[in-house]
């Protein structure tokens, strides 16, 4: 297994063109299942997680091909709507393909997906929705057996009791080629549902509301191939400004997308780090000192749950007490007892962290347990003094294409490690 070896204390410079979003793209992949031709997409990053996906596709017989930051996914000669364990145990997102196989095979075997490090993460919303469609669902082994029902799925009103993102776009997906009018409340305005839902109608889907918490999805009878251009990843940017506000210095983020970062920005500019706008790039600008700032991770367009941990990287140099509150997650503070070995000072009190800044930290060991928590640590570790070690950093690879090459294009003093 890879590891990352950091030695910190160096500020960064240079500008540095943000990849594709990959909570934008697994679902696009998922939506080829819908298309009675080939789906092309462009601004795909290189990420593990999009190839297990496509290793997905290709198992149940249909085309996938990446090629740099293109690919192109054709599934009109799909032959087996499954979805095994042994991928899906590795790539959660895989149950995105429910929805779309329900609605243009009308039957679908994919696996539960299984908890991950950062919670129980069911898909009982998914499963309840779809039965509200007329969806038979039976579980078996592990596996959701689900039918759709004779004539296909039905428009109906659905309430999302919970946000769920990946729920929302299920649902979406399965409405597009349902009989009649689907209305989903309460659903998931991440950008990443948006983007998706535009890529859907790019394709002939008769998509309204998104971007608001009313979808409204009058089902057609085929979708048509279409090319898509994804957005950027808001992830992968917001966690770039934090290391450049943590490291020092001043960066240029190519291809930044400001809408889908407002909460973001606000609080890295209440952290005292200078965010300068320049058409669709951002100039971030950072002395280093950081003052201490809370947060509460909130569905879109609140704070993203997805850059807590590398906001709480940031917070363990404030220059006092910063309370940081997850809301979503009940177990996403696995970085917590990593950054502790770096000198933080953090205190959990339940889905609270209370992160007292400390003047300096020391470079240490750590090892990463999932996506975001790897980030979180690469980024304590640029502005750690001294050397830092980060194991298992397969975590991060899922995620981030090629971050630590991005880092030290910058000037971070960074070296992966093969075994
Ligand atoms: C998506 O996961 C993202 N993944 C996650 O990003 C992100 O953290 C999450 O949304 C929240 O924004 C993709 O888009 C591929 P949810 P998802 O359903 O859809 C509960 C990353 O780092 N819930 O919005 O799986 C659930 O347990 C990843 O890129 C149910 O109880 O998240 C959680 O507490 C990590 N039952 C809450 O809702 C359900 O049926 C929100 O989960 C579904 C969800």
């Amino acid at each position: 297994m890879d590891k990352i070896i950091i030695e910190g204390g160096q500020p960064l410079h240079g500008e540095v063109k943000v990849s594709g979003a990959k909570n934008t793209i697994l679902p696009l992949m998922a939506t080829s299942i819908l298309c009675d031709g080939p789906l092309i997409l462009g601004n795909v990053p290189r990420l593990k997680d999009l190839v297990t996906m496509a290793r997905l596709l290709s198992h149940m017989g249909g085309r996938a091909e990446m090629d740099g930051n293109m690919a192109e996914f054709d599934l009109s000669s799909l032959s087996a709507p499954e979805a095994p364990y042994e991928l899906v145990k590795t790539m959660r997102a895989s149950a995105l393909v429910l929805g779309p196989l329900l609605a243009r095979h009308g039957r679908a075997r994919v696996s539960l997906p299984g908890g991950c490090a950062i919670g129980a993460r069911p898909i009982d919303l998914h499963l309840k929705a779809l039965e509200a469609m007329g969806a038979s669902i039976d579980l078996d082994g592990g596996y959701v057996v689900a039918r759709a029902p004779q004539g296909g799925l039905r428009g109906a009103r659905i309430h999302f009791e919970t946000v769920t993102v990946t729920g929302t776009e299920n649902l979406m997906m399965a409405a597009a080629l349902a009989k009649g009018q689907t209305i989903i409340t309460n659903a998931a305005r991440e950008p990443e549902v948006t983007d998706t839902a535009q890529a859907l109608i790019a394709m002939g889907a008769r998509i309204s509301g998104h971007g608001t918490d009313e979808l409204i999805i009058e089902g057609v009878d085929v979708l048509h191939p279409a090319t898509y251009w994804a957005m950027p990843d808001r992830i992968e940017a917001g966690t770039l400004i934090v290391a450049a506000a943590i490291a020092g210095g001043e960066v240029v983020l190519r291809g930044s997308p400001h809408a889908a970062l407002e909460a973001v920005y606000a609080k890295i500019r209440d952290a005292g780090v200078e965010l300068r706008e320049e058409e669709d790039d951002l100039r971030v600008i950072s002395c280093g000192a950081i003052r201490s700032t809370n947060i509460t991770t909130q569905p879109h367009p609140g704070f993203p749950t997805d850059m807590q941990a590398q906001f709480m990287a940031l917070m363990t140099i404030g220059d006092k007490a910063s309370i940081i509150t997850e809301t979503i997650f009940e177990n996403r503070f696995m970085h917590v007892s990593e950054l502790s070995r770096l000198g933080a000072d953090i205190t959990m009190e339940g889905r609270t962290a209370v992160v007292k800044g400390v003047y300096r930290l020391s470079g240490a060991p750590m090892m990463a347990t999932d996506l975001r928590a790897s980030a979180s640590l690469i980024l304590a570790a640029l502005a750690a003094h001294g050397q830092s070690e980060i194991s298992r950093v397969y975590h991060l690879d899922r995620g981030y294409d090629r971050l630590d090459e991005k880092l030290t294009s910058l000037g971070a003093r960074i070296k992966r490690l093969s075994d």
